[in-house]
């Protein structure tokens, strides 16, 4: 193990250093050359395919990402193949990941992409800084892992591992906590193997140094981490009390009628721009759902509405419980004035429904 040496990037915030970077870039890179992942978005370095796993990774787990990943590579080989698409197929082929405002911004990312740089990803931080949705961890993923450049990244993962490495006891989402990590995350940086270092933390975050019972007997810096040597590796990162997530409750109606199903998208400015849904109201919690459907079902020109059953379904800023009920089509005309539109029952499944919508139809589907 290397001895302690003074920063040379900021000796405020890290006045000095309990271990030598080299001593945790060599420990990470020799554990990754061994029980690196192998994942579908590693098997080249294209910037595209870099950036696109590195935008569906955010908020989302690797299995998860996968299967998406590889659909959306299918339709959309090239930045150029994003940039020409329209917007509903994008969404569609998001439909499930969450967090749309991702889809749309990759969209924007490919057409500025396009309009701007030929079609080519720069390789600064300024100019991946200045494409809709890139983040500064985001640019520093994408300049490591698909140019080699040296550059911090700072997602979850890697916070995590840092927080518990330097025993960081403050809130690690203050500001002033958020300018030590990034200068720890520069200072590790390796500038001769950025790639391999990039994807070594991010692993190590998933695999080993995970949220609650770090696997440290496992990790190969668990000899320098200073949470472990403190015996406090369950407790780092602090928890910082969440403003609670607000519920919400609405109605969603099924009406049918000759094999159709009358749809909405929602305005693709705002929460959920774009997807589709069946048609809703929000209700007050506490007040009965039924007398919202009722009124909805009026104003739709269905009749009659019976509860079919409630899903919940998580968002980023609140919770939903959505209400569902089956209505009979009474007076279609009123239905098709209200911005609705029918689709064929069949075609739902390929339908960019959003979360909530999408567990509906799965409680929905025994049709009788
Ligand atoms: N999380 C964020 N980026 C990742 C990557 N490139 N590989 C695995 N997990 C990640």
């Amino acid at each position: 193990m290397g001895g302690a040496r003074k920063s040379a990037a900021d000796p405020v915030l890290a006045p000095e250093l309990p271990f030598t970077p080299d001593a945790v870039a060599d420990r990470l890179l020799a554990w990754y050359g061994r029980e690196g992942r192998d994942l579908p978005w590693r098997h080249s370095r294209d910037p595209y395919r870099v950036w696109l796993s590195e935008i569906m990774l955010q908020q989302t787990t690797v299995g998860t990402v996968i299967p998406y990943f590889t659909r959306f590579l299918q339709h959309f080989p090239t930045v150029a193949a994003l940039a020409a698409a329209d917007i509903d197929e994008v969404i569609a082929l998001w439909a499930g990941l969450g967090y749309y405002s991702r889809a749309r911004n990759l969209h924007a990312a490919a057409q500025v992409l396009v309009a701007e740089h030929g079609g080519r990803f720069p390789d600064s931080l300024e100019g991946l800084l200045g494409l809709p949705g890139v983040g500064r961890s985001t640019a520093g993923a994408i300049l490591s892992i698909a140019f080699d450049i040296k550059a911090p990244i700072l997602d979850g993962n890697v916070r995590r591992v840092l927080c518990r490495l330097f025993a960081l006891q403050e809130n690690p989402r203050s500001s002033a906590a958020e300018k030590k990590l990034w200068c720890w995350a520069e200072l590790l940086t390796p500038a001769g193997a950025p790639h391999d270092y990039a994807q070594a933390m991010m692993d190590l975050g998933a695999t080993i140094c995970v949220p609650r019972r770090p696997r440290c007997p496992a990790c190969p810096l668990s000899e320098l981490c200073r949470a472990r040597i403190l015996g406090l590796e369950a407790d780092l990162p602090l928890k910082i009390a969440r403003k609670p997530v607000p519920l919400r409750s609405q109605v969603a109606l099924l009406i049918e009628r000759d094999g159709a199903v009358l749809v909405r998208r929602r305005p693709y400015e705002g929460l959920l721009g774009g997807m589709w849904e069946l048609p809703t109201a929000e209700f007050a919690t506490g007040e009965e759902a039924a007398g919202t459907a009722r009124r909805l079902g009026l104003h739709l020109g269905g009749a009659a509405p019976s509860p079919v059953g409630m899903v919940k379904h998580i968002y980023s800023h609140f919770r939903l419980e959505l209400h569902i009920f089956r209505c009979r089509p009474a007076i279609q005309i009123v239905a098709e004035g209200t911005g609705a539109q029918w689709i064929p029952a069949a075609d739902l499944q390929s339908l960019a429904l959003h979360g909530a919508h999408q567990k509906a139809l799965r409680l929905l589907a025994p049709t009788d």
